[in-house]
């Protein structure tokens, strides 16, 4: 089955733009992408869209598809009613490069910022062992494909441009809870208190877990409960445990 469906779609660049309107081919299975393929196709040869792998497991096709954010080409067409406008746009939290391609350094940034994992000392490449139960824990972390949805819907960026400094984002939060919660991690022998630092230099505080990054992962991954909540509940007790209180303070009185 074909119908004809009625598209608006942002065109524009760094100077502004508006959103513009298409009529285009719609066939049975296809997905958003396919359409804004069709449109350059027939219609708009210059319009810019980045994808590559069509499959979900890129990350790059991201755009917001009638306000929410998606992988363009993991919406199925069939998820909107033939008669409804379907409106394609730029992923609000980043600049626009042009028209649905918009520059995400401020992620590869926030990335570098996050120190690596510590190895363990005197214990061999090859040779690290841990329970099960903690390699199941961070192998959900490790489905992200860095779409960066989850830092797009984020109202602590999404609104305030002026947090962006001070706030890591959801993804990049779920990336120090995995390594705080890493048996092997040896940061803490060098000084690094993973769940502080989230506290102190990532922004960990901004979030008040309202679960919207959650529910926009493509890869299900559950950040508030199982990254962004333990990791707070493990900053706020060491903030009040009260022996980490007397070591801080006795290592105080003695430095
Ligand atoms: S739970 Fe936290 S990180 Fe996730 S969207 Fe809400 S405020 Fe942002
Ligand atoms: S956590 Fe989910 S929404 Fe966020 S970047 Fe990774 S895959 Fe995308
Ligand atoms: S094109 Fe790779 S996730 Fe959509």
């Amino acid at each position: 089955m074909t119908h004809t469906a009625h598209f608006k779609v942002w065109r524009g660049d760094t100077d502004g733009g508006d959103l513009r309107d298409y009529e285009v081919e719609v066939n049975d299975g296809e997905v958003v992408l396919d359409i804004i393929h069709r449109l350059q196709a027939t219609q708009a040869a210059d319009l810019a869209v980045r994808w590559n792998c069509k499959a979900g497991k890129c990350g790059s096709c991201s755009a917001e598809v009638n306000g929410r954010p998606r992988l363009m080409c993991m919406t199925r067409m069939s998820v909107f009613a033939p008669d409804e406008t379907v409106t394609v746009t730029p992923l609000r939290a980043f600049p626009v490069i042009r028209d649905l391609v918009t520059d995400v350094s401020f992620n590869y940034d926030k990335a570098r910022q996050v120190p690596a994992f510590v190895p363990p000392k005197g214990v061999p490449a090859g040779e690290y062992r841990m329970q099960q139960v903690d390699v199941e824990r961070s192998q959900e972390f490790r489905k992200c494909i860095e779409c960066f949805l989850c830092q797009d819907t984020c109202h602590v960026v999404r609104d305030h441009e002026e947090n962006k400094a001070a706030f890591a984002g959801p993804r990049f939060l779920m990336r120090i809870a995995e390594l705080d919660m890493h048996p092997l991690d040896a940061a803490a022998d060098q000084g690094l208190v993973r769940a502080a630092s989230a506290q102190e230099d990532h922004g960990l505080g901004y979030c008040n877990i309202t679960k919207c990054c959650s529910e926009v992962c493509p890869e299900h991954i559950k950040i508030t409960d199982n990254a962004l909540i333990p990791l707070k509940e493990r900053a706020i007790d060491r903030k009040y445990d009260p022996l980490v209180w007397l070591g801080s303070k006795i290592r105080r009185r003695q430095g």
